[in-house]
């Protein structure tokens, strides 16, 4: 078995080399973690600690960067990743049940926010800046609006019937989707 703290520290010496001439030094840390991020799906803590001492930088500062970005996630995510918009226009328009529903509907346990099959993890944001398409989530790079209780079963078979890779759209499966829709 693979030590994923080993992996991920020799990421950062990998990516690090690439960067290290780079002035001011601190401004390699996102390149960092985007490697880290890229290669593991998410940042280890040794990974962190490891970018800190490179960059000069304390342990609080890299972490403070890395859970400001949606992009940097700190623990390993579900192979779907299910970002749920809870701004104002989403929560005026039943994110907090879609919210609940998704949770009851996959399982996932109190404290947690990954199925127990790994298959899907909920994130919850405050904007995806469509508003005009309440209440809204995201699957992946998939924007569904307009979303209501009953399609959601649908909209997760989507991704639990088929291969991402072997993914094609459906008319029945993508009628709420908006992949063009602006991210957050
Ligand atoms: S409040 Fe949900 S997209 Fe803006």
């Amino acid at each position: 078995m693979v030590n994923e703290a080993a992996t991920s520290i020799s990421i950062v010496d990998d990516a690090f080399a690439r960067v290290k001439d780079q002035t001011p030094l601190d401004s390699a840390l996102i390149p960092l973690l985007q490697a880290v991020q890229n290669a593991l799906g998410y940042l280890p803590a040794p990974a962190l600690q490891r970018i800190a001492r490179l960059l000069h930088l304390s342990e609080s500062q890299v972490l403070g960067v890395a859970t400001f970005y949606h992009q940097f996630q700190l623990r390993p995510t579900g192979q779907h990743v299910i970002t749920l918009c809870q701004g104002t226009a989403c929560h005026v328009a039943n994110a907090n049940e879609i919210h609940q529903f998704l949770v009851q509907h996959l399982q996932i346990p109190p404290d947690d926010d990954t199925s127990p099959d790994g298959v899907f993890t909920i994130q919850r944001v405050r904007c995806l800046g469509a508003c005009s398409l309440a209440p809204i989530l995201k699957i992946d790079d998939d924007i569904y609006g307009h979303v209501t209780l009953p399609k959601l079963p649908r909209i997760l078979a989507h991704y639990t019937q088929h291969d991402r890779t072997k993914r094609a759209p459906t008319p029945s499966a993508n009628t709420e989707a908006h992949p063009h829709a602006p991210h957050g």
